[in-house]
């Protein structure tokens, strides 16, 4: 079949979707498929009209690609994609509201309000610790862990300069102190949990994309009540959002507090497929190779 791979694009997640991209175009050409790649610019509806491909694989992050409107330019094309469709992706780019989607089912995620980046150098929102993160942005791209020790002051002094203050909107969290725990669900099966462990820090940008950087213990060594619980959320969020082909969900777990301490943060609709990825791991512990995890999520595509 003819696949275009859609990568690369405007957001902050540019370099990383490149990855992605090119490790799902050279999967797919190994597997004897025909694939254009796409990196995203403002004539994309042009590129991909031409193309005329049997399927899309997006591999776009953050927004725009994973946050509905290039869902809905390709809805209006016709073409057929993969990974989730319109609605989906608006509300899951969104951690505001995916909170209001899945709390009111029973999903444990953290409080935490909507702030105004301007206003944190008022007051702290939070007690703290807490998490100051853009609402619609992926891999850690801004986020900051304010503490009692931390350098910004108290509150934040105006001019101090952090990660958040690109972004007017800013979701901040309470810090849940503990483990960090992920769970990627393919069709309607969730995987694993993998336990990711960064040699300093928290799981940030580079820890994320620099080889060496995390140690990912998958399957992660936590209680089976815990990595039951992981599934089930997982799975839950996957289908009461209507994700489609495959996606993560990222937790936090304050192992002192037993179940009551695991919180989803967040669910990827579009996770990475990088080399040092988080699905493509769980997917090969389970005994699928990355190029038969390509194909699996062309498949529900297709289906
Ligand atoms: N936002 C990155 C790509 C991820 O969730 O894997
Ligand atoms: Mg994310």
């Amino acid at each position: 079949i003819h696949v275009a791979v859609l990568m690369g694009g405007w957001s902050s997640e540019r370099p990383v979707s490149l990855m992605s991209g090119e490790g799902v175009a050279k999967a797919l050409e190994s597997k004897g498929h025909k694939v254009t790649r796409i990196d995203m610019d403002r004539d994309v509806a042009l590129r991909l009209a031409e193309a005329k491909p049997d399927v899309v694989f997006n591999a776009l992050h953050g927004a725009p690609g994973e946050d509905g409107t290039v869902q809905g330019m390709m809805d209006l094309m016709g073409l057929t994609y993969t990974h989730s469709g319109l609605a989906t992706s608006v509300i899951a780019i969104d951690k505001e509201l995916t909170k209001q989607a899945l709390v009111p089912h029973g999903v444990p995620m953290p409080g935490g309000r909507v702030v105004r980046s301007a206003d944190i150098h008022v007051a702290d929102p939070l007690p703290r610790p807490y998490v100051l993160k853009p609402v619609n942005e992926g891999s850690s791209v801004g986020v900051a862990i304010v503490t009692e020790e931390g350098n910004y002051g108290n509150p934040i002094a105006k001019g101090v300069t952090g990660p958040w203050q690109e972004f007017d909107e800013l979701l901040a969290e309470p810090y849940i102190r503990g483990r960090e725990l992920t769970t990627a669900v393919i069709g309607d099966r969730a995987l694993l949990v993998t336990e990711l462990k960064p040699k300093s820090g928290f799981y940030d940008f580079d820890s994320k994309y620099t080889d060496g950087m995390t140690e990912h213990v998958c399957p992660a060594e936590i209680p089976d009540e815990i990595t039951q619980a992981c599934k089930d959320i997982a799975l839950r969020a996957h289908q009461l959002l209507g994700c489609k082909g495959t996606s993560r969900s990222d937790f936090r777990w304050d192992d002192t507090q037993g179940i009551e301490g695991l919180f989803l943060l967040e669910v990827n609709t579009q996770p990475g497929m990088t080399p040092l990825s988080l699905v493509p791991e769980q997917a090969r512990a389970c005994g699928m190779e990355y190029p038969e995890l390509v194909e699996a999520i062309i498949a529900e595509a297709l289906a």
